[in-house]
């Protein structure tokens, strides 16, 4: 398991990557999802947003958010005048947990090599990460959604520095929509900032 996440950090492409996490047998939460969730989108996209964890319907297409928080963050992607196939879309977890539970910081640690290799291959200019548990994981901060959303951070991949920002999780503005309005804001923010 050691090794596979070692290895993970210098896969020579997404392909050989997503390879890697097919075999890898190190994440309990393999057993219960039904598929790998890799990614969705333009692997040459200079903007790349990260989610939590696959839910349901995800576990059954095998593409991130195409549920309903998906269909928000098209929304929101339409936002900064893109769509995905101008963008490219993962979790920091690629299996569903059961019942859709938060992952757990050890379920967490052993998927982030991972995720940050994948950051790497795909090598955006800007990285955003939806939500508490990304937003944490990515930019190293304990700190939560609402003093970090809107935000720049630096994200450094060993080789590069990535400009990121943080914003609400799709989900969260389902269920508390009121905070749109600062959503938005964040949105413009991103929008000035593409190439
Ligand atoms: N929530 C996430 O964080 N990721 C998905 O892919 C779907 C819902």
């Amino acid at each position: 398991i050691a090794s596979a996440r070692e290895a993970a950090r210098t896969a020579a492409s997404l392909e050989v990557l997503r390879d890697m996490l097919e075999k890898f047998d190190g994440c309990a939460l393999k057993s219960t999802a039904t598929r790998l969730v890799f990614a969705d989108g333009n692997p040459k996209a200079r903007i790349m947003f990260v989610g939590e964890a696959p839910g349901r319907d995800e576990d059954i297409e095998g593409l991130p958010f195409v549920g309903r928080s998906g269909k928000l963050l098209d929304r929101m992607i339409a936002a900064i005048g893109l769509d995905r196939t101008k963008v490219y879309i993962a979790n920091v977890i690629p299996w569903r947990p059961p019942g859709n539970r938060t992952p757990t910081p050890q379920e967490t640690q052993i998927c982030l090599p991972f995720i940050q290799r994948q950051i790497e291959l795909v090598d955006p200019d800007i990285l955003v990460t939806l939500g508490n548990p990304s937003t944490q994981t990515l930019l190293s901060t304990r700190e939560g959604i609402m003093k970090t959303r809107g935000r720049w951070f630096n994200y450094d991949t060993g080789t590069r520095t990535i400009r990121a920002i943080a914003t609400f999780h799709p989900a969260y503005l389902l269920r508390s929509p009121s905070y749109k309005r600062l959503s938005w804001q964040d949105l413009r923010s991103i929008a000035k900032a593409l190439p």
